[in-house]
């Protein structure tokens, strides 16, 4: 008891180390891989995207075929990377990220399975929705916009409440980093982003023991509802300029 105490104390101080680190600098494609991979259970190779095209219409219902899913009930995976969605979809069955649906979704699903479909979500664009124009009632920020709010907090983050930029992992545009497999953002139903930033807050990890990743409990400590629901709605509206 005590010494996995010790264990869980430490790793924390080395997230919130790395944390530290990357806020300061710009994402870039050599940042070095902080997330713990996941064991691999089989000779899987390199996701297929056509293989992973015929995969994924068990997902389209919810997703959509193209996973663009319209209903905010369900996230985009469109744009999303291979190695991110392999991961979760592993979590999922193993019930180290727990959700009941998605339990039995990814419960028939071999290793390969989850890297076509990675992969061949990888490939397809993501369509931003719109950032809603929303003002802020009451409080310091009273009278300016939720995501005008949350456009300063993705880039530059709050020291104050020991909150990173999000920008130093997410990317300037939330396209993520696919190599140590920091998701895409940009575009995301604001319902759906919220939901995940309250449940890291409350302390939620994805994975447990050597799959665990506290990375997003300890960013989300520091978020108030208001800041929560100002970067969501800006994360919706967020893709890459002219496209
Ligand atoms: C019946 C509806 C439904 C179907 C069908 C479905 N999903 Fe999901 N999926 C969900 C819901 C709901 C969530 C959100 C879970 C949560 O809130 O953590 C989700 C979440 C996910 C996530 C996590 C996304 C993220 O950004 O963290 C992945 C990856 C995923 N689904 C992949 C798939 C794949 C692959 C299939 C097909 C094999 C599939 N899903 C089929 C409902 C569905
Ligand atoms: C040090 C790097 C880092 C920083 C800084 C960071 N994140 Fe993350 N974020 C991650 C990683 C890694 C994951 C994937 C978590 C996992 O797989 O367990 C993630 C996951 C997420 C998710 C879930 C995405 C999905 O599709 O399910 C959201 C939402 C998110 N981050 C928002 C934010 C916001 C908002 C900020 C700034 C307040 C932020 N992140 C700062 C690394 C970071």
């Amino acid at each position: 008891m005590k010494l996995s105490r010790l264990v869980v104390l430490s790793t924390a101080l080395v997230v919130t180390g790395a944390i530290a680190q990357q806020a300061a600098e710009p994402a870039s494609p050599e940042m070095p891989a902080v997330v713990a991979p996941v064991a691999d259970s089989g000779p899987a190779k390199a996701g297929d995207p056509k293989a992973g095209q015929t995969k994924a219409g068990a997902c389209a219902a919810c997703h959509a075929l193209d996973g663009n899913a319209t209903d905010a009930l369900y996230p985009k995976l469109a744009g999303q990377h291979e190695q991110f969605i392999w991961r979760q979809l592993k979590l999922f069955k193993s019930g180290e990220r727990n959700n009941a649906i998605m339990m039995g979704m990814a419960a028939p699903l071999s290793e390969q399975d989850m890297r076509d479909i990675g992969a061949y979500f990888g490939t397809q664009k993501v369509i931003a929705g719109l950032a809603d124009e929303s003002l802020i009632a009451e409080g310091p920020n009273a009278g300016k916009k939720f995501y005008q709010v949350g456009e300063r907090i993705y880039r530059g983050g709050n020291s104050a409440n020991g909150v990173p930029a999000c920008a130093a992992c997410h990317g300037p545009a939330g396209a993520g980093v696919p190599g140590p497999t920091y998701p895409a953002l940009g575009g995301q139903h604001a319902s759906y982003t919220a939901a995940k930033l309250t449940e890291f807050r409350d302390g939620t990890v994805w994975g447990k023991d050597k799959n665990a990743n506290v990375i997003m409990s300890q960013v989300a400590k520091g978020l108030s509802d208001e800041d929560i629901q100002s970067l969501a709605t800006y994360l919706q509206g967020l893709h890459k300029a002219g496209k």
